[in-house]
């Protein structure tokens, strides 16, 4: 049978293929990606399908550990992965409609009941899932007449009660114990879309003008970050296509400040993939960029990403942590180290994160973090400064890295920095024992740390 691509059952179906794909260890843009082929979506002519399908997904990401629990409740034979995943979509939407308004934010306006009923079409629609719609049907309607009862039993487990694994809460706990439910909490958030505005070409001021004259509603959080009020296609905000604003985190906006770039500045950006930082850079003076990133397909990002903003850096597919393979000898004045981490700061809005990454990451993380900062000392002049950034917010990435940086670089000055910013607040006045940045602070962001070292001159 097939099913309208404008249908929720159709919508589900693709959703399904990409979550069972984040449960067999693929990344959820590229499970989406896959789901969409696999369909035969068109970019352009299917986009609405596409993003409704995209939006199911990261929806069930959020609720998938309440869905999982769910499903191995009620279900007693395993019905086969694909079969899984259909039914976490499902409770997925059904479980917002329990959490929220099921008009607005819960199951994207949908009754129950059109749940229940796509959610069997879904599963009539393919010969391999066929035979389950009975089991899809029952699973549903038990779910939604017994849920008062359900709910309580399975949220007994605290993977399915807060939507994260317990080793991950457990990193919380220790980490912040008066904050680590607000945290918890705040992962299954949806996060706001944020622009950085290029005040060299449009103040914001005149920014949020043209925004409102197109019909969209922003409000300034920081020195270039405007906080849109609800989320758009890129293709519909003012400016973008000429380099005008970007899209990226308030957090992420404090980076390249942090640098304290001036004009004819060697500057290193050292894991530099897609290129967001390395713009803001390149808009905040005229500067020569190095960007090194070992993933290639992702370097090629950091070019498109310039070329819309008219800049440009040399991009050096490489290891930062090998700088011998690519450094030409001569020091920079600024480097930016924005390593490779947990992301446990940008959950809420890469919510597939949590179910990928293992405990046994974070040590190894934090060895090759140690080891790229490391090797890129040398590389930094005298009375030059380095900026060490992750998007974490395990102090194991963050502070009590900074402190080892600390004790093991015996000619780095540590600098004033925002330290760590908690997802959502404003950062604290001091960061090991320091005080906050010289760059404004944001109001609504991701989470991140910051340190900043300057080499003694
Ligand atoms: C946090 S992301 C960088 C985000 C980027 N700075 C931005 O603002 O758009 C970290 C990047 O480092 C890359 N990476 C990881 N290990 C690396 C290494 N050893 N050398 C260079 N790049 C690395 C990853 O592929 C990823 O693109």
């Amino acid at each position: 049978m097939r099913l309208p691509h404008e249908s929720l059952a159709f919508q589900m179906l693709g959703a399904a293929m990409a979550v069972r794909a984040v449960n067999e260890g693929t990344a959820l843009p590229q499970a989406i990606e896959d789901a969409a082929s696999h369909l035969r979506l068109d970019r352009v002519r299917d986009a609405a399908t596409r993003g409704a399908l995209q939006d199911l997904a990261y929806r069930t990401m959020r609720q998938f550990g309440t869905a999982r629990a769910l499903v191995t409740r009620l279900v007693t034979r395993p019905p086969g992965a694909q079969v899984d995943s259909l039914l976490a979509v499902a409770l997925a939407l059904l479980l917002e409609g329990e959490q929220g308004d099921a008009e607005k934010a819960g199951r994207g306006g949908y009754s129950a009941f059109t749940v229940v009923d796509q959610a069997v079409s879904a599963a009539a629609s393919e010969p391999k899932t066929a035979h389950a719609r009975g089991l899809v049907n029952a699973v549903l309607r038990r779910f939604l007449r017994e849920q008062k009862t359900l709910l309580p039993d399975v949220n007994r487990d605290e993977q399915a009660r807060w939507n994260l694994p317990a080793w991950w809460l457990r990193m919380l706990r220790e980490a912040y114990p008066d904050q680590w439910m607000a945290l918890a909490e705040s992962a299954n958030v949806r996060p706001p879309m944020t622009l950085r505005v290029n005040t060299a070409r449009i103040p914001v001021q005149q920014y949020l003008t043209e925004l409102a004259n197109a019909g969209l509603a922003g409000v300034a959080i920081g020195e270039q970050a405007v906080r849109l009020v609800r989320a758009f296609p890129v293709s519909q905000i003012p400016g973008f296509a000429q380099g005008d604003v970007s899209v990226q985190d308030a957090g992420a906006q404090l980076a390249a400040p942090l640098l304290e770039v001036a004009d004819g500045m060697r500057v290193l950006d050292a894991c530099a993939a897609p290129g967001g930082k390395t713009g803001h850079l390149l808009e905040l003076a005229d500067i020569e960029v190095i960007a090194v990133e070992n993933d290639a397909l992702r370097a090629a990002r950091i070019d498109e990403n310039l070329s819309r903003l008219g800049k440009q850096a040399k991009i050096v597919v490489g290891d930062a942590s090998r700088p011998g393979d690519w450094w030409d000898g001569q020091q920079f004045d600024r480097i930016l180290a924005d390593v490779p981490c947990s992301a446990s700061g940008i959950v809420r809005r890469h919510p597939d994160i949590r179910w990928l990454r293992r405990e046994a990451d974070i040590a190894r993380l934090v060895t090759e973090q140690r080891r790229i900062v490391s090797q890129l000392w040398p590389l930094l002049k005298p009375g030059g400064i380095l900026v060490y950034v992750t998007c974490s917010i395990f102090p194991t990435e963050g502070e009590e890295q900074a402190r080892w940086f600390g004790a093991q670089l015996t000619d780095a000055i540590r600098l004033e920095a925002p330290g760590q910013l908690l997802p959502g607040t404003r950062a604290p006045d001091s960061a090991g024992g320091q005080d906050a940045g010289p760059a404004s602070l944001p109001s609504d962001h991701d989470g991140f740390y910051y340190a900043r070292f300057q080499k003694r001159a």
